[in-house]
């Protein structure tokens, strides 16, 4: 079976390596020659431990090619993955236009009955539409076998999770393209659902709105550990032993960032608007999370009301540790906010480069974390990076001016800080 990925982002990119390793022939497609090129040469453009090796190797099996051809890559392969972007527009619905856009492609190139499986975050319903998209383009000259298959990828562990998914969810009615998901799927051992297209969407929708509740419900506890002297890292801890709750995403700190939560959650929560049935829950989520960093900068401000000329030195710059991505990574509100406090802003993270504008405003990059520490008031740590937990703090009351730390993700250890004399506290944890 000949496998077409039509969208080279990090999910395009990892499923196309993935099937590939699992023995498929697979092609990845995408309009950004800059991608392909790269992808070509096996050379990964984004930060995922443990993809670079398995993608060259695939280029060398010949499992795997990447071209930016569409008509040959169309007319060449059985079955069409779309893995294209989803955002969000203003008002939080999802932008259809790269769906649409891979759907009219589609369409203009089939030649002969093709399995379509959407594996691009589609809002309730776009599956269909994407099949009716299809037909219009191709004016109705071969039928589509339609297929939802959501990912549950996490960035900075996605080949582990792409190899060892919990499950697999198959929304299809249609036995030609339930029977193309059995083979491309046929080395895994996981449970299946096989559901509706709508239904697969609206699991998808579900999960990482769960998910993002589980971690706002903790944020907010976290808010009333701090005034009762309770410590959060052990109620997660107390609380998620429970099997029925789960011990996964209960982790209190700034919140959740990235591509995937704030643009599903608002994409369901304006669902919801449009169908007038809102989601009271998940509306409160999205606010607990929006005001997290606020909240957590006003434990700043009682320390220094005023952070005019104050050397702030912040750790980390992506949304989550194991990726180059910024995307809603919280570190960048802060880091405006400090800068028009006047702040003189200090960062660090392992792999971000910070990007021209910022440095133009002032603010500067170190590659050295005791580098960047150096001379500090205080330390704000946004990124739960393991090289901050394993930093040489003693070395570091030797380097800053004040020893102050707010750690923003609750990582380190607030006795063995404080055993060093610096003020530390976290979120419900000091
Ligand atoms: C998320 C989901 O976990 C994936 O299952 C899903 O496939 C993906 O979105 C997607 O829809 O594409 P991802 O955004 O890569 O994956 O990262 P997560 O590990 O879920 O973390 C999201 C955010 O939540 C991060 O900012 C992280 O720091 C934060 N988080 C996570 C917490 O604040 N506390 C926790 O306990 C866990």
């Amino acid at each position: 079976m000949k496998i077409l990925f039509i969208g080279m982002g990090y999910v395009g990119t990892t499923m196309a390596v993935v099937l590939a390793n699992a023995g498929h022939e697979v092609t990845g497609l995408d309009v950004d020659n800059d991608k392909i090129s790269s992808l070509q040469k096996g050379e990964l453009y984004f930060h995922e431990p443990g993809l670079q090796t398995m993608l060259m190797t695939q280029l060398q099996n010949k499992n795997l090619t990447f071209t930016s051809d569409p008509k040959e890559a169309v007319e060449t392969n059985d079955v069409l993955f779309i893995t294209v972007g989803t955002p969000s527009q203003q008002d939080g619905n999802a932008d259809l236009t790269y769906v649409k856009k891979a759907a009219q492609m589609i369409g203009s190139f089939i030649n002969k009955t093709k399995t379509v499986i959407v594996k691009s975050t589609v809002p309730i319903g776009s599956t269909e539409k994407i099949g009716e998209w299809i037909h219009e383009a191709s004016q109705g000259r071969f039928a589509v076998n339609m297929v939802m298959n959501p990912e549950f990828l996490r960035e900075g562990s996605a080949v582990q999770d792409a190899l060892n998914p919990d499950r697999i969810v198959i929304g299809s009615t249609n036995t030609a393209g339930l029977d193309d998901m059995k083979t491309i799927y046929k080395s895994w051992d996981c449970p299946i659902v096989q559901t509706t297209t709508r239904t697969a969407e609206m699991i998808k929708y579900s999960s990482n709105a769960f998910l993002a509740t589980k971690i706002s419900f903790m944020n907010e506890i976290a808010r009333l550990c701090d005034q009762l002297q309770v410590n959060v890292r052990d109620v997660s801890k107390g609380v998620g032993l429970d099997h029925r709750i789960g011990s996964a995403f209960l982790h209190a700190g700034l919140g959740y960032g990235g591509s995937c939560f704030p643009k599903d959650v608002k994409e369901l929560l304006w669902t919801a608007d449009a169908y007038q049935n809102p989601l009271q829950i998940l509306k409160e989520v999205e606010t607990v999370n929006q005001t997290q960093p606020d909240y957590f900068l006003g434990k700043v401000r009682e320390k220094y009301p005023s952070l005019a000329g104050k050397k702030v030195t912040l750790l980390g710059l992506a949304f989550k540790p194991d990726t180059d991505d910024t995307r809603e990574s919280v570190s960048f509100p802060i880091m405006k906010q400090l800068t028009d406090e006047k702040a003189q802003v200090i960062v660090h993270d392992p792999i971000v480069q910070l990007s021209p504008s910022w440095l133009a405003q002032g603010v500067i990059q170190h590659s050295d974390p005791y580098e960047a520490v150096k001379g500090a008031d205080v330390i704000i740590i946004c990124t739960n990076w393991p090289q901050y937990e394993e930093l040489d703090w003693k070395k570091v009351t030797g380097l800053v001016r004040h020893r102050f730390i707010f750690d923003g993700r609750n990582m380190l250890d607030a006795q063995e800080m404080k055993r060093l004399n610096f003020y530390y506290t976290g979120i419900g944890y000091s």
